[in-house]
């Protein structure tokens, strides 16, 4: 017959097996002994109906305790073995090799224009930006192109409307720097450029280009060359041979071009120089002292030079890459290889 001894000795077997769990499998267990509906404290309810009226409310009461002893215990337990079981929390292998990312890489473009910008800070040079839309009067007219120049042409240009245009050449940011800084400047201007042109193989709608501009008091030609012939023995190697050649630009005067030997037939002649030995490289020449006058710097007391490159062009020759599109087709076999 049920009675409080048995309630107690199942109370004391329960609490002395709870010790030993240290598992959630092995707690379950336990809850099916003891607390399912086939358990052992279900057992006891089902003993009760036998017990005589005298006895039934202290053994009911009793057994009611027994079984919310056990629930609390239980889930404390339950709740404590949640944090700590090891089956339960992520399997984690330490000794596992790590995820590997795919990590990209610079691209051609802005690689060589890291190098050309190191090459001109090292020189003394600072770095400045303008904006893609310019106006027409900071793209052509304070550079001195007269208003019938044929560059302005839609041909070439991309009007946006009859007085801004996307610019055609970095050389309005010499403008842009000038009037807002008196002199000395010294800096490169890079960024990109746009061109009303048929796209081949040699020229794009798009490229890059890179401006230099330096004005002080005194600045000679010789400098002009001197800077560049620099630049171009880092950028191109020490062994490089170059020339000057005079040239036209209307915001320069006098202005050049600058060749370096073909880095293909090292100024044989061949397919790639069209069999002169040589590769124009860049633009440059004194600014002209009408471009002072535009941004209200004393032609008689400053002198200064100017240059511009293709950044696409500078590495095509570097690199011996044919076809400018590939810069911008975006195709992994072509990018990766630099
Ligand atoms: N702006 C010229 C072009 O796009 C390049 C150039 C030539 C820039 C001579 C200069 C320079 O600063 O002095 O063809």
């Amino acid at each position: 017959m049920l009675n409080n001894k048995i309630i107690e000795n199942i109370r004391v077997n329960f609490e002395n097996e709870l010790k030993s769990v240290d598992k959630l499998q092995l707690l379950e267990d336990l809850r099916i002994k003891y607390l399912s509906r086939n358990g052992q404290i279900s057992a006891l309810f089902e003993q009760l109906k036998d017990v005589s009226k005298e006895e039934k409310p202290l053994i009911g009461k009793s057994l009611n305790d027994l079984r919310n002893v056990a629930a609390n215990l239980f889930s404390d337990l339950k709740a404590k073995l949640e944090t700590t079981d090891t089956n339960k929390l992520p399997k984690i292998d330490l000794t596992l090799p790590g995820n590997k990312y795919a990590i990209g890489s610079k691209h051609i473009l802005t690689q060589t224009l890291d190098e050309i910008k190191s090459i001109f800070k090292g020189l003394g040079f600072s770095v400045n930006e303008g904006p893609e839309l310019e106006s027409d009067y900071n793209n052509f007219g304070a550079l001195n192109f007269a208003p019938d120049h044929p560059a302005r042409d839609m041909q070439d240009t991309f009007f946006i409307s009859k007085d801004f245009l996307l610019r055609t050449h970095t050389s309005p940011v010499q403008i842009r720097v000038m009037e807002n800084n008196k002199p000395p400047v010294r800096v490169i201007m890079p960024g990109r450029v746009y061109r009303n042109e048929a796209v081949s193989s040699r020229s794009y709608c798009m490229f890059h280009q890179v401006e230099g501009l330096y004005v002080d008091t005194d600045v000679t030609f010789t400098e002009l060359k001197g800077t560049l012939v620099s630049f171009a023995k880092q950028f191109y190697g020490s062994d490089l041979k170059y020339r000057f050649r005079p040239s036209f630009f209307p915001f320069t005067e006098p202005s050049a071009e600058m060749d370096i030997t073909c880095y293909i037939c090292k100024g044989k002649g061949c397919k790639i120089c069209k069999h002169s030995g040589w590769l124009e490289i860049l633009g440059c020449g004194m600014v002209d002292p009408n471009v002072f006058g535009f941004v209200d710097y004393d032609p008689e007391k400053v002198s200064g030079y100017a240059f511009g490159m293709g950044i696409e062009r500078t590495a095509m020759l570097k690199y011996g890459i044919t076809d400018i599109r590939a810069f911008f087709e975006n195709d992994f076999r072509f990018l990766k290889q630099f």
